[in-house]
């Protein structure tokens, strides 16, 4: 009997990354799960490497019409669900003097009006006692330079974590923050050249106390941990960063 037997979850992102990571873990535990994201091909690969008790949902965050047919599938698949991981986001590079307003607008879209409407969508569906998980990132009390707009996204699902959780108390579902540092998923790779990458990645190792980045997996078990161990633990943020923001 593993430890999500009999459990749902969905994971918005779940296709790659960490999103993939805490599916896995899920499913390996048990649990059946939803995951969604952009690309059918990822997700087709991803639901081909978790099994049956995976459904994939191809849709865009940003859309509240897909995050709608989200909400329907799950319902029709999985019923109610007992956590929500509303992983999915992007990351970008917006230097001060060069970002446009698209691609300021996308960012937002994504990372923040996208999470906001993927709990307001699928709150209906979680069971009492359910567990609510935003992943933001260690940036989101940092100031880098050329990270404005995806720190202040996230300082955004941090703030979120706090309303929701008063909003959602009564029906005794807790929100928690989850805020990743460096982690090398392939995210930095798709959003950046690949010398900016690697001098992102370099920098990030050079400034880390454990001069490293994270694991995928190393970050689910921490989300994990909020979803369903922490059960007097709502509104906080946990962070994943190899004390990278504390020491
Ligand atoms: N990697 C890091 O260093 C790091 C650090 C701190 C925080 N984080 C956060 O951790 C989360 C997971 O990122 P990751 O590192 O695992 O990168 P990843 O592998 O690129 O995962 C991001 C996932 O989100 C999905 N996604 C992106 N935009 C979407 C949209 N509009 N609608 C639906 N799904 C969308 C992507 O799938 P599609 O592209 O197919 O849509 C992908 O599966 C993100 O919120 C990221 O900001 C990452």
């Amino acid at each position: 009997m593993g430890e999500y037997n009999g459990r749902t979850a969905v994971i918005t992102g779940g296709g790659s990354g960490v999103g993939f990571a805490v599916a896995k873990k899920l499913v390996d535990g048990g649990a059946r799960v939803a995951i969604t994201g952009r690309s059918r091909a990822t997700l087709d690969a991803a639901r081909e490497r978790l099994g049956e008790n995976a459904v994939a949902v191809p849709g865009d965050v940003a859309s509240l019409r897909d995050l709608d047919a989200l909400a329907d599938r799950v319902q029709s698949e999985l019923g109610t669900i007992d956590a929500l991981f509303v992983n999915a986001g992007v990351a970008a590079l917006t230097p001060f003097d060069s970002t446009t307003e698209e691609a300021y607008d996308e960012l937002f879209a994504i990372n923040v009006k996208g999470a906001w409407f993927t709990v307001q969508k699928l709150a209906p569906l979680l069971n009492p006692g359910a567990g609510i998980v935003l992943t933001t990132s260690a940036a989101n009390v940092v100031g880098m330079a050329d990270t404005s707009v995806y720190a202040a996204g996230k300082a955004a699902l941090r703030s979120m974590a706090r309303s929701f959780s008063r909003e959602l108390l009564p029906r005794g579902i807790r929100v928690n923050a989850i805020s990743p540092g460096p982690v090398d998923t392939g995210a930095l790779d798709a959003t950046m050249t690949p010398e900016e990458a690697e001098r992102f990645k370099a920098e990030r190792v050079a400034d880390n106390p454990m001069r490293r980045f994270g694991t995928p997996e190393e970050i689910a078990r921490a989300a994990l941990f909020l979803a369903f161990d922490a059960t007097y633990t709502t509104g906080a943020e946990l962070v994943a960063d190899g004390g990278a923001t504390q020491l």
